[in-house]
């Protein structure tokens, strides 16, 4: 879907609806693309990726590769990725990551093993959010690094031989173990990672879809140094995180009937369709295949008469980092509420996201309670039109977007353009799919 930019300052009004209905293919997984991306730079040959993303996160990371001497090319969603066969170049000047904080922190680990200094920074949602996650394992392997004020960007990153390490992680970080994966691809000896609790493996799969062997025993995952990468063609399946929003829309009508053609399926990343299915949506799933070491299939949705709530706490947390700010928009509706738990991590997003949920449910008339770690929404709420704010985070847009569909009247979202960073073509998108 080609669509006109929403300008920086307008506003998106979202008219409640009936139902959603019709199909959909989404662009590339943002995770998927990010990390494809870079290994297309350091690999030996030209990349062709296609469905690449179409938001402002993933242009961020070719932008960056650019900046380090990588020839891309890019003709719609395909995109063109000459490599480097490891020999990267000094950029002239700052990477500028924009809001991505997966570009500044995946592209670290790789700037960290390079004979040459680099600079990363970003917006202002990016330079607050913390890095002495990655600075604090990527200085043990060897790199020197600078940041500003209590571990935040920008990153000054004096790059030079690495050695791997053994690191158990403290923070639940798909990006944190994929840098140090991408630092370990590139340090002399073995690193051995362990999580604290299993995250999206986007960074295993591709890394081996390079060519690169890993070894994984439940949370551990090591890789030795010094191996090629040769480059790959890749269809990069559809984005789970933002078809939760859809997901979740179809979830709030009875006659709801939604296919999501060419989506991501990767276990680590589909607890949102087993959610959504306990809340008493049907979901089947009309075809899957594997490809790159990613599964990827069509799946349909099919409303039903009343949603349960629930509670999501733990590891369901972790696998739904990205899913529960939506799921926390629709929760008034859902008949017994929705309490998220363990959840800390939604602070350091590229908003405050417990702030700025607690906040827009309370515009639009909902009771919520908002804890240090976590939300506490009670159920068989009633919400009306409101004025919500995005606070820059595309999440949040999206989110109340999805909240507006079930209110009883029109909600005006503030900063809608916030979208654009994982999915440009969200509103004309969801528009098509609303029966009104
Ligand atoms: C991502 C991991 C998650 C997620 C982000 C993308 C990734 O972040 O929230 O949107 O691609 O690895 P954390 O690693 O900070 O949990």
């Amino acid at each position: 879907m080609n669509v006109a930019p929403i300008p920086a300052d307008a506003d998106v009004l979202v008219r409640p609806a009936r139902n959603i209905a019709g199909s959909l293919r989404l662009p590339g997984d943002k995770s998927i693309c990010h990390r494809y991306a870079m290994l297309a730079a350091l690999a030996d040959g030209e990349t062709r990726l296609e469905n690449y993303a179409t938001g402002a996160d993933c242009a961020s990371t070719l932008d960056c590769l650019r900046g380090l001497g990588c020839r891309i090319a890019q003709q719609g969603a395909t995109v063109t990725i000459h490599g480097s066969g490891g020999r990267l170049q000094s950029p002239a000047g700052v990477l500028d990551c924009g809001n991505s904080g997966s570009t500044m922190r995946m592209l670290a680990g790789i700037l960290a093993a390079q004979s040459f200094a680099s600079e990363l920074a970003g917006d202002d949602s990016l330079l607050r959010r913390p890095m002495e996650r990655i600075v604090t394992p990527l200085t043990r392997m060897g790199a020197t690094i600078s940041s500003g004020a209590g571990g935040r960007p920008p990153l000054r990153i004096r790059g030079g031989p690495l050695r791997g390490i053994s690191y158990r992680m403290p923070v639940a970080s798909a990006q944190v173990k994929t840098c140090l994966l991408f630092a370990g691809l590139l340090a002399a000896g073995e690193t051995v990672l362990e999580e604290p609790i299993r995250t999206r493996d986007h960074g295993e799969l591709a890394t081996r879809a390079f060519g690169a062997e890993l070894r994984q025993d439940g949370r551990t995952v090591s890789i030795r140094g010094g191996q090629e990468l040769r480059a790959v063609s890749a269809v990069v399946p559809g984005d789970i995180s933002t078809a939760a929003f859809f997901l979740c829309a179809a979830a709030l009508f009875p006659d709801s009937n939604l296919v999501l053609d060419g989506l991501l399926l990767n276990p680590t990343r589909a607890a949102i369709l087993d959610f959504v299915a306990g809340m008493g949506t049907r979901i089947s799933m009309l075809e899957v295949e594997q490809t790159h070491g990613e599964l990827v299939g069509t799946v349909r949705v099919q409303g039903s008469p009343s949603l349960k709530g629930g509670t999501i706490a733990g590891r369901l947390t972790a696998a739904m980092i990205d899913e529960l700010p939506v799921i926390a928009a629709i929760a008034p509706y859902t008949e017994s509420g929705i309490e998220i738990l363990d959840a800390a991590e939604l602070r350091v997003k590229e908003s405050d996201r417990i702030s700025a949920l607690a906040r827009n449910l309370e515009a639009m008339g909902a009771k919520v309670e908002a804890t240090a770690e976590g939300l506490r929404v009670p159920g068989r709420q009633t919400l009306h039109g409101a004025e919500v704010d995005t606070c820059g985070d595309h999440r949040i847009a999206m989110a109340f977007a999805v909240a507006a569909l079930r209110a009883s009247g029109e909600v005006r979202i503030r900063g809608a353009n916030a979208a654009s960073v994982s999915y440009p073509a969200f509103f004309p998108a969801l528009d098509s799919l609303a029966q009104r």
